[in-house]
C-alpha cells in the first residue's frame, strides 16, 4: 500500500482504502481500478491524497507500518484549510476584501493540530498532497513555520502571530496578474519584478486589518529577505529580518522546492535538505534552518531505498536528528531476489551501510511490477520435488 498525491494518480492504480469525501460519503470502494474519469472526479473533491496498492510492497507487513504515520496535521484539516483558503483568496481577487476572522480560524485549527502532534516529523506525504499551488503552498507553510515555532518554545501568543502570518504571506500575490502567477515557464526580467512586488502588496493589505497583528503583517512583507542581506523588498540583513519572516523564509523554500512546478519536478526531502544546507548564511538563519530541518524526514517511513550493498530496502523507522540514518528492512537482495522476511537493518549502528538512491513512485511501481516477474520466473523453474 502506499499514500500517494492525487496530482500524481494514473489510470488502472488500484485503491486500497475506502475513500471517502470530507463530509464522509463513500467516493469510490476498496479494490477499485481507477480510470481517467474517476481520477478527475477525486481531483474535483479537494482530497489531498489516497491509498493504492503497490504489488511490490503488500506481500511484507507494510501496511501497518503506514498505518503509524504520525500526521502533523489531520487530513481533515489539510482538506478543510486548503478549501478555506482557497475561496478566501478569490474573494480577495475579486472583491478586494479579505475574510480576517476566516483565516484566523483556520490557523488557530492548524495550531490546534500542530501542538497536539508536537514531535511528530514532517514526512513527504504530510505536506506535498495538494493541487492549486499557492492555496497549498499558503497550509503548507503555515504547517511548517508553526511546527519550527513549536519547537522554538514559542508560547501561544507567538505561534498565533506566526501561523496568521505565515499562512497570508503570500496574500499579494492575488493582486498580481494570473498570466504571471500561473505562468508555466520561468519569469523574465519584468514580469520577475512585478511579482517582487507581491510582498508588498501583501503587507499593505495586511496592515491595514485591524484584527492582524502587524507582526503578522510584516510577515508578507519580509518573507523574501536575506539573511546576507541580498533579499526584496528592503535588503534586510540578520536579525534585522523579523524571527518570524526569518521562519517562513525557510519554509516557503523547502515547500517550493519539494512541490511539483508547471516548469520542474519535485525535489526528494533529502536531494532538498542539500539545498536548504548549502543557503545557509546566505539565504536562511543557519540556526533557525537547522532547527526546522531537524523535523523533516529525509527518507520518509515507507520510501523505498537503494543501499551501498546493492541491496533494496523500505524505510521502517525515522529519529529526529538522526534523519540521515534510518531503520531500513531489505526487501530485495543484491540479485534482485525478493526477500520475504528480509533483515532489519539500523543505519545508526551499522555505519558502513549506507543509503545510495531513493526510488520515486514510478520507479517503485516499475520495481514491483519487475519482481513480480522475476518471483514468477523463479517459480515456474523451481524443482517440485
Ligand atoms: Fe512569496
Amino acid at each position: 500500500m502506499q499514500k500517494i498525491a492525487i496530482s500524481e494518480l494514473q489510470p488502472n492504480m488500484v485503491v486500497a482504502r475506502n475513500i471517502f469525501s470530507t463530509e464522509g460519503v463513500l467516493l469510490l470502494s476498496a479494490d477499485t481500478v481507477l480510470n481517467a474519469t474517476q481520477i478527475e472526479r477525486l481531483q474535483q473533491f479537494g482530497l489531498p491524497s489516497i491509498y493504492i496498492k503497490n504489488p511490490f510492497t503488500d506481500t511484507i507487513p507494510y501496511g501497518d507500518l503506514i498505518d503509524t504515520i504520525p500526521e502533523v496535521v489531520r487530513e481533515e484539516t489539510r482538506v478543510q484549510a486548503v478549501q478555506l483558503v482557497n475561496t478566501a483568496f478569490q474573494n480577495l481577487t475579486i472583491l478586494q476584501n479579505l475574510d480576517t476572522q476566516q483565516f484566523k480560524a483556520i490557523s488557530d485549527l492548524i495550531l490546534d493540530d500542530v501542538i497536539k502532534n508536537r514531535g511528530a516529523m514532517i514526512h513527504l506525504t504530510d505536506i506535498r498532497a495538494h493541487d492549486g499551488y499557492t492555496f497549498g503552498h499558503s497550509v503548507n507553510v503555515c504547517v511548517l513555520a508553526t511546527l519550527t515555532g513549536v519547537q522554538l518554545g514559542y508560547d501561544m501568543v507567538n505561534l498565533k502571530e506566526l501561523a496568521l502570518g505565515a499562512l497570508l504571506h503570500d496574500a499579494g500575490k492575488m493582486l498580481i496578474p494570473q498570466e504571471i502567477l500561473l505562468k508555466p515557464a520561468p519569469l523574465t526580467n519584468d514580469e520577475r519584478k512585478l511579482m517582487e512586488k507581491h510582498s508588498d502588496l501583501g503587507f499593505d493589505i495586511l496592515r491595514k486589518q485591524s484584527d492582524i497583528p502587524l507582526v503578522s503583517a510584516h510577515i508578507a512583507f519580509q518573507h523574501h529577505e536575506k539573511f546576507d542581506g541580498n533579499g526584496y523588498n528592503r535588503g534586510l540583513a540578520g536579525t534585522n529580518i523579523h524571527e518570524y519572516a526569518r521562519i517562513v523564509a525557510i519554509a516557503d523554500v523547502y515547500d517550493a522546492l519539494t512541490s511539483d512546478r508547471p516548469y520542474k519536478e519535485a525535489s526528494l526531502p533529502h536531494e532538498a535538505y542539500e539545498i536548504m544546507m548549502s543557503l545557509a548564511n546566505t539565504h536562511f538563519d543557519p540556526v533557525i534552518l537547522q532547527t526546522f530541518l531537524n523535523q523533516i524526514a529525509l527518507y520518509p517511513l515507507g520510501s523505498i531505498v537503494q543501499l551501498n550493498t546493492d541491496d533494496i530496502a523500505v524505510v521502517t523507522r525515522v529519529i529526529p536528528g538522526l534523519q540521515t540514518r534510518p531503520t531500513v528492512k531489505v526487501l530485495l537482495d543484491a540479485s534482485g531476489h525478493k526477500l520475504k522476511n528480509g533483515p532489519e537493518i539500523d543505519l545508526t549502528r551499522h555505519l558502513t551501510t549506507f543509503i545510495t538512491k531513493v526510488f520515486t513512485l514510478t520507479e517503485v511501481l516499475q520495481l514491483g511490477a519487475n519482481s513480480t516477474r522475476q518471483t514468477n520466473l523463479q517459480q515456474t523453474f523451481e524443482p517440485t520435488s
